[in-house]
């Protein structure tokens, strides 16, 4: 039956604005709102409490035994808003390790499939076109260039009032890259059939619009 759910699949390297743009399109379409990124960061973040190094068993299961929920804008773990903690850089770079794990990505794939709910769901992500929902009505793969996008990264974080050194970001981004790139398991790549959308010239609302025509083209297609 979720089949004939419609998904949207955004899914891009770190910082090429898909949260932004996914989180919009959503908005005016209605839908539903996955930010599978979260759930790695909630799983990175989990498994620094306690400070013990956990096998990749153990946090296959944290990821399954998850207690989050997302709650308008805000993410709660275990009964504790840790939506600002989730945006650290420190927790996006340990996401990234996590997410390399299969059994991890395994854990997390029926919780990301749950959001498929009426009268739709924008997925962002690395994998949403590739793995998690290979049906997904329109594919887009965001990308821009590693420079624009740690400029992006910086004025977020200085926006939140929270450290950011340019340099360091960069670096950050281009490793996160190479390392989500090159993992055997969902590695990011963009789906044969995904839309390929360069922003690095294009401000958010006009990728909005892009995927937005683009969507209602296909919807014309379909009646
Ligand atoms: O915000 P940013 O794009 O930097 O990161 P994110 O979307 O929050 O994702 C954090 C990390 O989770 C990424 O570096 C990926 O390694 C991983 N991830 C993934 O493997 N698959 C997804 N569908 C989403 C995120």
């Amino acid at each position: 039956m979720s089949k004939a759910i419609p998904v949207i699949a955004i899914d891009g390297p770190s910082a090429s604005g898909k949260g932004t743009v996914a989180q919009q399109v959503a908005r005016i379409l209605g839908f539903h709102f996955l930010d599978s990124g979260a759930l790695y960061r909630l799983v990175a973040l989990a498994s620094f409490a306690g400070a013990q190094q956990h096998s990749e068993a153990e946090l296959a299961t944290l990821a399954r035994e998850l207690d989050a929920r997302f709650d308008g804008d805000r993410i709660i773990l275990e009964n504790k808003d840790v939506t600002d903690a989730l945006r650290e850089e420190s927790c996006g770079r340990h996401a990234s390790v996590v997410a390399a794990i299969p059994a991890v990505r395994a854990s997390l794939l029926a919780r990301q499939r749950a959001f498929r709910r009426e009268p739709g769901l924008v997925a962002d992500g690395r994998d949403m076109g590739t793995v998690v929902f290979p049906d997904a009505g329109l594919k887009v793969f965001l990308t821009a260039s590693a420079e624009e996008r740690a400029r992006r990264r910086y004025k977020q974080l200085i926006e939140k009032g929270m450290d950011a050194n340019l340099p360091s970001l960069l670096r950050d981004l281009e490793e996160r890259d190479r390392r989500d790139m090159a993992r055997s398991s969902a590695p990011l790549v963009a789906a044969a059939d995904a839309l390929m959308v360069d922003s690095s010239k294009l401000g958010a609302d006009q990728v909005v619009e892009l995927v937005l025509g683009e969507w209602r083209k296909k919807q014309n297609r379909v009646l």
